[in-house]
């Protein structure tokens, strides 16, 4: 961020103030209101913050226009067909690419730490077989700040960084547990020997009662579903683990707010929304039913998987999902997948629909990777909590960016306030 020398001028009335306008080192410039209150007694209204920057960060930069997402620089294409999941948490973690030996210790301090609490699996009974797992998730990753209590210290930069790693390395567990319950399997420990999209696999699908392989073409589709989803810049569930960071509490309870917040089905739950969305179509005849629905004003149905607050032409993750879709379905030989035709179909009539193109609706991240998790073998209520796990890196990295920089102070939007104005209470028998 620099100074730009330029300067935005506010004209009420009579009265003008000039603005110091900054320059990021990529995207649009921003105009620096932070005095604005104090100069002019006025605030901004930005409810859904679609104008708004609220901190500056080093780790993602995404332009919406252009389809382009980068992390630490490196554009997420390049990402997903060189490198894997581990290696872009250091990144995005530390801000530089790993060399060997750097990348060897990482891996090594992740899965030292992949088995949690012994005492957690009570825990975990304490919830109906029921419940959907991302709601053992909440519960059980804010849990974690009893249990890792030693790590819970956000002025001190070794316990940030153990608490960093364990959330990395934990989480596959947790989402892993939280699915072994629902289903009323015994939990499976984790495995050092195994890769980290390896071992979530196993925990997820191997029983005591036989041998489990994993496949490597499974475990590299994992992997890649993971480095897609792994961070975003400003989205939703990071805003809220940066909001509850603010006022210093610990990490784990500001992950466990981003795990609350990614639940929606306007954010990480669109992934299961869609997939449930796809099966509901069922047909490729029944998609121009459904496309007149999406555009019917009066009916809150929406396509789930299309569109985006910030990508306007494509997602870029969403190209790299397709192809994992088609790799994945082949090697199961599943390619002819009824899903798939019907998501592929409605991918096509849409797009060819001046409604979408008119509002820039086109496919996202979630509208594949659903697919893909359905035919690993996940049922749709893991789709989020994988998203969660995935995500939790770039959760992580934005919470420590923002810890160690100098003078954090607590986020509090102000309002529009539009209710009554001061009047006097009245009595129950006068109302
Ligand atoms: N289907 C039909 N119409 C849509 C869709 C959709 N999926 N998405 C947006 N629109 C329409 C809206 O009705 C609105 O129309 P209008 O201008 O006539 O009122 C216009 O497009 C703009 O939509 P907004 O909701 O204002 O756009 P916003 O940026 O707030 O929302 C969002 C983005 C939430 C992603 C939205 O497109 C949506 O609900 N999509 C479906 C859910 C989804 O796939 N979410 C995943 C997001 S990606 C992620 O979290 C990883």
């Amino acid at each position: 961020m620099s100074d730009s020398n330029k300067t935005a001028k506010l004209t009420v009335g009579d009265q003008s103030w000039d603005f110091p306008i900054l320059s990021p080192t990529a995207g649009p410039d921003v105009i620096d209101i932070r005095k604005l209150y104090g100069t002019t007694g006025m605030f901004t209204y930005d409810p859904s913050f679609t104008s708004t920057a609220a901190c500056d960060s080093a780790i993602t930069y995404i332009d919406g226009e252009e389809g382009v997402l980068l992390h630490r620089g490196y554009p997420i294409d390049q990402l997903a067909a060189k490198s894997h999941f581990l290696e872009v948490c250091y990144l995005l973690l530390y801000g530089a690419l790993p060399d060997a030996a750097q990348l060897e210790d990482f891996e090594t301090r992740v899965t030292r730490h992949t088995m949690v609490h012994e005492q957690m699996h009570r825990f975990f009974t304490g919830y109906r077989r029921d419940a959907h797992p991302m709601a053992i998730m909440v519960g059980t990753v804010g849990a974690m700040s009893a249990f890792y209590h030693d790590s819970t210290d956000i002025s001190d930069p070794w316990q940030r960084e153990v608490a960093s790693i364990r959330l990395i390395a934990k989480m596959p567990t947790i989402a892993a547990m939280a699915y072994k319950y629902t289903i009323g399997q015994p939990f499976v420990y984790p495995r050092n020997d195994l890769d980290y999209a390896s071992n979530f696999l196993r925990m997820c699908f191997a029983v005591p009662a036989e041998e489990y392989e994993v496949n490597p073409i499974l475990a590299r589709a994992m992997d890649r579903i993971f480095t897609l989803h792994a961070d975003h810049e400003q989205n939703a569930s990071t805003s809220t683990v940066r909001l509850a960071s603010s006022s210093g509490a610990n990490p784990f309870a500001c992950i466990a707010a981003g795990i609350a917040c990614l639940w929606g089905p306007a954010h990480g739950g669109a992934n299961q929304a869609c997939l449930e969305m796809l099966r509901e179509i069922g047909s490729v005849d029944k998609i121009p039913e459904y496309i007149a629905r999406a555009k019917d004003k009066n009916d809150p149905f929406r396509l789930m998987g299309f569109g985006h607050r910030v990508y306007k032409n494509f997602d870029p993750r969403a190209k790299v999902m397709k192809e994992s879709a088609d790799e994945v379905l082949e090697l199961l030989g599943i390619e002819d997948n009824p899903t798939l035709q019907v998501a592929k179909e409605l991918e096509k009539q849409a797009l060819a629909d001046p409604y979408f193109a008119d509002k820039k609706l086109f496919p996202n991240v979630d509208f594949y990777s659903g697919i893909i998790l359905e035919a690993m073998g996940f049922p749709t209520s893991m789709f989020t909590p994988i998203f969660a796990l995935s995500r939790t890196i770039g959760w992580v990295s934005q919470w420590k960016e923002m810890i160690e920089e100098p003078g954090m102070r607590i986020g509090r939007p102000r309002q529009l306030y539009i209710g009554e104005t001061e009047r006097d209470y009245t009595d129950v028998e006068k109302r």
